[in-house]
Formats: structure tokens, C-alpha cells, sequence
């Protein structure tokens, strides 16, 4: 059974005694106001989704565990000793982000996941947003990239091909160009020190970006040692929005 699409903005304010956490196939990532949620309830609502689209989580968590001594992962933060649940942004949330970007600016079109894993963004922005966004996602983990295509293809019936595979802070890698970065944590301290770095050289000509950060470590990062980055639009618990000007 395919889900249908979700279309235009409806503010379902949670009602934990309603169990609105329950999988509605008419509104599978609704829009609750995240001030109001509980985390886990998004949490479990994802693993619900996770399950209907398809996910072989477990699968392919132990495809990455297996090969986390190769060179590619060495020294690098793939997350597998959390539960796929924690190191991704659930759908709900990720909904709610993109509903506040669009808010700041109506006109964003292009955004990319650094650090995708499953990249449930596009999976968000397929299901509720009609592709509105043109995305980019970009993973280390090839177990996860190979599961988000196959999950994609089977349930969609395209495939998905905006999902690609790097180290963002490899010598050669070029970060893909967008008007929003996403960031939740993806890596070590040090990777992302150098993954924001990269965004101010690759953006130092006459540019503006947005940038969600999500997770404790790249908001510490960015208030402590990112002065270029203004003051966030919008901030929560959970992520702030920052913008940077080159021009400013
Ligand atoms: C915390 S998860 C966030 C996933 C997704 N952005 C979300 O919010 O649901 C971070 C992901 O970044 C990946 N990652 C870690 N280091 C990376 C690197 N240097 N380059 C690309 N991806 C990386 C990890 O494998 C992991 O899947």
C-alpha cells in the first residue's frame, strides 16, 4: 500500500490522549508543534514509518557494525553504537524544520543533508512536500546509502539518486551547493570544526546560506568558534537556524 500525498499545512497540535503518534496513512508525517511533543513519541512514530516504507534497519545496522574496522570508517563517528533512532532526526521534527524554512524564506529550493544516513529528509519532502526541495544528501556509510535506494525504488518507484556517497571532510570533497545545510552532529568534533570551515572558504564569494544545526556538538561549535554565522532566526531544544552573509 502506498501512502497518499500530504499537501498544504495543517497544524495538528498533539494530543497525547488521542495517540496521535499512530501511523495515519491520510497524514503520515503530520505537523505538530514541536513544543508541545514528546521526543519519544516522534521516535516511535518513525519506527512505525520506518517499518511501512520498508527500512531493513537492523539489517543493514549490522552490515555497517561489521565493517566499521575498514579504512573508509576508520576514525571516523558512524553511530553505530546508538540506536538508529537516536542518530536520526524523526520525521515529525524534520517535517516542522522544513515547514519553519519555508516560513523564513518561501523561495528555498535547494538543501543538503550533511551527513544523511537514511535520508529521511527526502523521504519527508516526497511524502508531504510534493519534491518541492531539491535535495542533496551525503553519507560516509554505503550499507545505508544502498538501503535508502532500495527502500526508495520499491516504494516510490523512482529511484533515488540524490543521495551520494563521501567524506565531507575529505582533501578532494566538494560540498554540493545549496541554500540550507543541514547538520545533526554528524561527526567528530574535528569534522565538523571542518566541514563549517569548508562552507565559509566554498561560500566566501558574495554568498547566503542557511544553516540548520541539530544536536548539542555543531550548536556548541558554532555559537564558540562560527562568529560569521548570525545569531539563529529561529532556535528550540532541538536546532537553531543560523544565517551567513559572505557580503555582510
Ligand atoms: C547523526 S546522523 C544524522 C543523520 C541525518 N542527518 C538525520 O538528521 O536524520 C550522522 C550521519 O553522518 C554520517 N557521517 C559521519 N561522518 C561523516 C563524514 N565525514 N562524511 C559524511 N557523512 C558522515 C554518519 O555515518 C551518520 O549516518
Amino acid at each position: 500500500m502506498s501512502l497518499p500525498k500530504v499537501r498544504g499545512k495543517q497544524d495538528l497540535r498533539i494530543n497525547l490522549r488521542m495517540n496521535l503518534f499512530e501511523l495515519d496513512p491520510n497524514n503520515p508525517i503530520p505537523l505538530y508543534s514541536l513544543d508541545n511533543i514528546l521526543r519519544q513519541g516522534c521516535k516511535e512514530h518513525s519506527l512505525k514509518l520506518d517499518q511501512h516504507l520498508g527500512f531493513d534497519i537492523q539489517g543493514t545496522e549490522q552490515k555497517v557494525q561489521a565493517n566499521k574496522a575498514s579504512a573508509d570508517y576508520q576514525h571516523k563517528e558512524t553511530w553505530t553504537h546508538i540506536s538508529p533512532q537516536v542518530f536520526q532526526t524523526s520525521y515529525v521534527e524534520l517535517r516542522f524544520i522544513m515547514e519553519q524554512l519555508l516560513e523564513i524564506n518561501p523561495h528555498i529550493r535547494t538543501l543538503a543533508d550533511l551527513g544523511a544516513a537514511y535520508f529521511r529528509i527526502q523521504f519527508v519532502n516526497s511524502i508531504v512536500f510534493n519534491d518541492r526541495f531539491d535535495l542533496t544528501g551525503v553519507e560516509l556509510c554505503k550499507e545505508r546509502i544502498l538501503e535508502a535506494q532500495r527502500v526508495y525504488k520499491k516504494y516510490f518507484g523512482t529511484e533515488l539518486k540524490n543521495l551520494i556517497q563521501g567524506d565531507l571532510c575529505g582533501d578532494n570533497f566538494v560540498i554540493p551547493r545549496a541554500e540550507v545545510y543541514f547538520i545533526y552532529d554528524f561527526g567528530t568534533h574535528s569534522d565538523v570544526e571542518t566541514v563549517l570551515a569548508k562552507l565559509l572558504v566554498q561560500n566566501s564569494a558574495n554568498n547566503s546560506f542557511l544553516l540548520v544545526g541539530r544536536g548539542a556538538r555543531v550548536r556548541d561549535i558554532l555559537q564558540k568558534q562560527f562568529s560569521d554565522f548570525v545569531n539563529p532566526l529561529s532556535q528550540n531544544n532541538n536546532f537553531g537556524i543560523w544565517s551567513y552573509n559572505s557580503s555582510a
